[in-house]
C-alpha cells in the first residue's frame, strides 16, 4: 500500500527548546493511527504542526503526492487549504451557533455548497446519534453529545485526515468508553485516515491500527498494538504501557539473577545472544504477570521467587491490587480476589508474603548505566528457586 500521509524530518522548536526532534511518521490510507506519549512530550505541537497551526522549522509534510508543508523549499499550505479535520479535548463547539450551525461550518468554508444541499450535515449528525439535536446549542447539551457533535464537525467535509486531540479526556468514565466506541464504528464504517493522540493505554490499545509511543519529541516505537504490547521495544515504552514492575538483573558468575540473588532464566525470557553487554540489566513485568503466595515452597520450579511484606491492598472488584516490599523493591501484584480476597482482606500491613513471576513473562532491556555492582548480597532465601 502506498503511503497517503509522510511526515519527515519534522522539527518545532519553542525559544530554546526543541519539542518535536527530526519527527517521521508514515499513515497509510484508512489508518488510524495512534500518537502515545505522557504529558509535555509534544504531541499537541506535532498535530497543530500538521494541521498547519504552528510552522516547523524543518522537514516535510506531504498527503498523497502534494506536500502541504517543506521547509527547505519553503512550501507551507495554510491551515484552511489542507482539508484536515479536527477534534479538541475541549469541545470547542462555536456557543452562538446551533449544532446544525457547527456541523454544516467545515462545508461552508470550503464551499461545498452541495454537500450540503444534499444532506451532509444531517447525516453526520446521524452518524454520531445527534439528530434530533440540531436546533440545540451546544450550551443546552451533556459533555458527552458536545464531543459527538465535535466528531460530526470532524468528519463532515470527508476531510484527508481526521486529527483527534485527547478528545475523551473531558468525559467521564462511562462516556469516555461510549464515545470511544462510537468513533471506533464510525472509523470501520467511513474508514477516514486519522491521528489520534492519547495518553491513556487503554484508549490506544482499543483504537489504533498502529501506535507511535512518544518520548521527548521523537517516536520510540511505531508497530501494530499487539506488537508494542508483547514487546516493547525500550524500558520507556515498557513503563509506558502498563509493564509497572522493574526488576534490577545482576549478571553473576552463575548466570543472571535477580538484586537478591534469585537465579533468572533470560533465556526463558526470550534474550538472545549479546543482547545485554553490561553487567545489569533491566526486567519488566506486568502485575497481572506476578502470582502471591504464603510460602516459597508454593513456587513452581523454574519461577522466580521473592519473600516480602504487605505494603498495600486495594479492592478492584475480581482483584485486588498489592504492593509489596521485597527486600526494598516494590513490586505491584494484580491478585485474583477469589483466590486471595479472603486473607488479603484480614492482612496487617508488613504481614510477610511471597511473589512469584514465570520468567517467560520478563522483559530484558539494556540498563541505562550498564555498571557492575558486586556489592549486592546473595540472600540465602533466594538459591532456593534453583532447586
Ligand atoms: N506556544 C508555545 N510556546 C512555548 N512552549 C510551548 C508552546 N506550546 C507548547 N509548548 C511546550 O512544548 C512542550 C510540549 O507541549 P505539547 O502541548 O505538545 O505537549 P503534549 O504532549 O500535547 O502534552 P499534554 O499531554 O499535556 O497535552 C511543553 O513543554 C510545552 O510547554
Ligand atoms: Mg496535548
Amino acid at each position: 500500500m502506498t503511503s497517503q500521509f509522510r511526515v519527515s524530518n519534522l522539527t518545532k522548536t519553542f525559544g530554546s527548546n526543541t519539542i518535536v526532534d527530526q519527527l517521521d511518521l508514515d499513515i497509510q490510507d484508512g489508518e488510524f493511527l495512534v500518537l502515545l506519549g505522557p504529558s509535555g512530550c509534544g504531541k499537541t505541537t506535532t498535530l497543530r504542526c500538521i494541521a498547519g497551526l504552528e510552522t516547523p522549522e524543518g522537514g516535510s509534510i506531504t498527503f498523497k503526492d502534494h506536500t502541504v508543508f517543506d521547509a527547505s523549499s519553503r512550501i507551507n499550505v495554510p491551515a484552511y487549504k489542507r482539508n484536515i479535520g479536527m477534534v479538541f479535548q475541549s469541545y470547542a463547539l462555536w456557543p452562538n451557533m446551533t449544532v446544525r450551525e457547527n456541523i454544516r461550518y467545515p462545508l461552508k468554508v470550503r464551499g461545498m455548497k452541495s454537500a450540503i444541499a444534499a444532506g451532509q450535515v444531517e447525516t453526520a449528525a446521524g452518524m454520531v446519534d445527534c439528530g434530533a439535536l440540531l436546533d440545540r446549542y451546544p450550551s443546552q447539551l451533556s459533555g458527552g453529545q458536545q464531543q459527538r457533535v465535535a466528531v460530526a464537525r470532524g468528519l463532515v467535509a470527508q476531510p484527508d485526515l481526521v486529527l483527534f486531540d485527547e478528545p475523551l479526556s473531558n468525559l467521564d468514565a462511562r462516556l469516555r468508553d461510549q464515545v470511544r466506541s462510537q468513533i471506533h464504528q464510525l472509523h470501520q464504517r467511513l474508514g477516514f485516515t486519522a491521528v489520534f493522540v492519547t495518553h491513556d493505554q487503554a484508549e490506544a490499545f482499543a483504537l489504533g491500527d498502529r501506535l507511535a509511543i512518544m518520548k521527548a519529541g521523537k517516536i520510540e516505537q511505531y508497530d501494530t498494538p499487539e506488537r508494542v504490547y508483547e514487546t516493547p521495544s525500550s524500558d520507556y515504552v515498557a513503563a509506558f504501557i502498563g509493564m509497572a514492575n522493574r526488576l534490577e538483573l545482576v549478571r553473576r558468575h552463575e548466570g543472571w539473577t535477580t538484586r537478591a540473588g534469585a537465579p533468572v532464566d533470560l533465556d526463558a525470557a526470550g534474550v538472545q545472544g549479546d543482547y545485554i553487554s553490561g553487567d545489569t540489566a533491566l526486567g519488566r513485568l506486568r502485575p497481572d504477570d506476578l502470582a502471591l503466595h504464603h510460602s516459597l515452597d508454593e513456587v513452581r520450579a523454574g519461577d522466580v521467587g521473592f519473600v516480602g511484606d504487605l505494603v498495600t491492598s486495594e479492592y478492584g472488584g475480581r482483584y485486588f491490587d498489592v504492593t509489596v516490599d521485597a527486600g526494598g523493591e516494590q513490586l505491584f501484584v494484580r491478585a485474583d480476589a477469589e483466590l486471595h480476597g479472603r486473607w488479603l482482606r484480614g492482612a496487617a500491613i508488613g504481614s510477610p508474603l511471597v511473589v512469584s513471576f514465570s520468567p517467560t513473562k520478563l522483559r530484558v532491556f539494556p540498563h541505562p548505566d550498564g555498571h557492575v555492582d558486586l556489592q549486592v548480597p546473595v540472600l540465602a532465601q533466594a538459591a532456593r528457586s534453583e532447586a
